[in-house]
């Protein structure tokens, strides 16, 4: 069949439909919150018993019998209490969302100037900026070329007398080699922050993701697994990063009284990371489906990659998981091998998006290429954290060559969004079928430099 760039019929006309999952009860539960006229129930200043409320367990603050409080209302508090229930973790704390929940959580371990923290350069922006948003400087060190994820062996080598943290990314919901990762933290007495933002629900090794490290942390925005629109959850099973953030996340330095510790104050510095009511409301919903909608993932998932490889598998290959029993992958990822049968992954790329197929060709670009960490900016005029003098490296900062990740970036990936509900098996056939035509017109695509655009054949990207 005429590939669809060359005047041939595109293999799907129709878009991929991506979608809130919007319940009649959840239709329903924000109406009323409405009538109710419960928009948001925190209160940012101290309250009789605010210092043994906000060190409650999820399940039992969502029995306060408050309206009003320094942990929120209503919603937000039963959203944690299920959240840590089906998570299996005694605090749950909700936030605006996953970029302000991995600053929090950074901050909640004290972190800050002159500290280090590791983490792999193959994800969303917000995993690294959120480490600079909490004043620490973000070490890149390279992926697994498998499994997408920080790799042991390159996050090792990273290490040096300021390192304090690492961040395993578990990147399309993928846990990597986090086994790994939490050894070495714990051999070199290094926290962990895990970056579970498309990872709800998942176990690796029995234990559910975002629970493993000292603290974890969830998105909720609107392509995730389960969405809100925007939001996030920070879990963790300490009771004093729990306390930290939940202070952090609502103006801790108003809330705390007079002879609070100093320990309690350090980073509670006045932000505001408060989820409303009504999406945390929508949460709640959303959270009862979630076994539903991560199996319609896993279903779409498992039939493309047995598919792919069953077909297609000399020239391209899925992403290694590492716990496959219970993936449910926000994206599907794969290595486009292309030495193999000599078509850049560019052009396949290319072609798909003509046929009518949606993909990512890399992410949006690699966080360490993000001139914030190549220039070292930040903070003020003097660009601190990365010229603070209580940072011991300042002089010798930088950022590592990071093969894998760049192969991966610049060759390699190639990102399928469409696994998520109301998606089905029928979806993922077209995405089969138009690589088919790829492979079928492979003799009009070989050739590394070239690239096709809608007229015909070109030279370079
Ligand atoms: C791996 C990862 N980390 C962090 C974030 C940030 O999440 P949010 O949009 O909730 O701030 C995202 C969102 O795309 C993500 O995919």
């Amino acid at each position: 069949m005429k590939l669809a760039l060359l005047g041939g019929k595109p293999v799907r006309h129709k878009p991929f439909k991506s979608q809130p999952y919007v319940t009649e009860e959840m239709i329903k539960r924000v109406a009323s919150l409405l009538r109710e006229k419960r928009l948001t129930r925190f209160i940012g200043s101290p309250v009789e018993g605010s210092r043994r409320i906000i060190g409650l367990k999820s399940r039992e603050s969502e029995d306060l019998r408050d309206a009003f409080s320094v942990l929120g209302g209503p919603s937000v508090r039963k959203l944690e209490s299920e959240w840590s229930k089906k998570h299996e973790v005694d605090y749950s704390v909700a936030v605006n969302s996953a970029t302000s929940g991995l600053t929090a959580a950074i901050m909640a371990l004290n972190l800050g100037p002159g500290d280090e923290l590791i983490c792999s350069p193959f994800s969303f922006t917000a995993s690294a900026t959120a480490i600079v948003a909490a004043n620490v400087i973000p070490v890149f060190a390279d992926i697994d070329p498998e499994t997408f994820c920080l790799s042991p062996e390159s996050a090792e080598a990273a290490i040096t007398d300021c390192t304090r943290a690492i961040m395993p990314i578990h990147w399309n919901s993928n846990a990597g080699q986090l086994e790994e990762i939490l050894s070495l933290a714990d051999q070199k007495g290094l926290k962990v922050v895990e970056d579970a933002s498309q990872s709800p629900g998942m176990r690796y090794r029995g234990k559910h993701l975002g629970t493993h490290g000292d603290a974890g942390v969830f998105s909720l925005n609107e392509p995730k697994n389960i969405m809100t629109g925007e939001g996030g959850v920070i879990v963790t099973h300490d009771r004093d990063i729990a306390i930290k953030c939940r202070l952090i996340r609502n103006h801790g330095e108003a809330i705390v009284d007079e002879d609070a510790p100093d320990d309690l104050l350090i980073n509670a510095i006045g932000y505001n990371f408060r989820l409303v009511e009504l999406l945390a409301e929508i949460g709640v919903d959303q959270l009862q489906h979630l076994e539903y909608l991560n199996n319609i993932r896993k279903e779409n998932y498992e039939y493309l990659v047995q598919r792919m490889v069953n077909e297609f598998g000399n020239c391209i290959k899925p992403q290694k998981i590492t716990h496959p029993e219970s993936y449910c992958p926000y994206a599907a990822g794969f290595r486009w091998l292309a030495s193999d049968i000599v078509i850049h992954r560019n052009i396949v790329a290319k072609v798909l998006r003509s046929e009518g197929i949606p993909v990512a060709d890399g992410i949006s670009r690699l966080m360490s290429d993000n001139p914030l960490f190549q220039r070292q900016l930040a903070y003020g005029r003097d660009h601190c954290p990365f010229s603070c003098h209580l940072y011991k490296n300042r002089a010798i900062y930088f950022i590592r060559d990071l093969p894998n990740a760049r192969k991966l970036q610049d060759e390699e990936y190639l990102g399928f969004f469409q696994m998520g509900w109301p998606n089905t098996p029928e979806d993922m056939d077209d995405i089969i079928q138009a690589f088919k035509k790829i492979l079928d017109n492979k003799h009009h695509l070989s050739g590394k430099a070239s690239i096709i655009n809608n007229s015909g054949f070109v030279s370079g990207r």
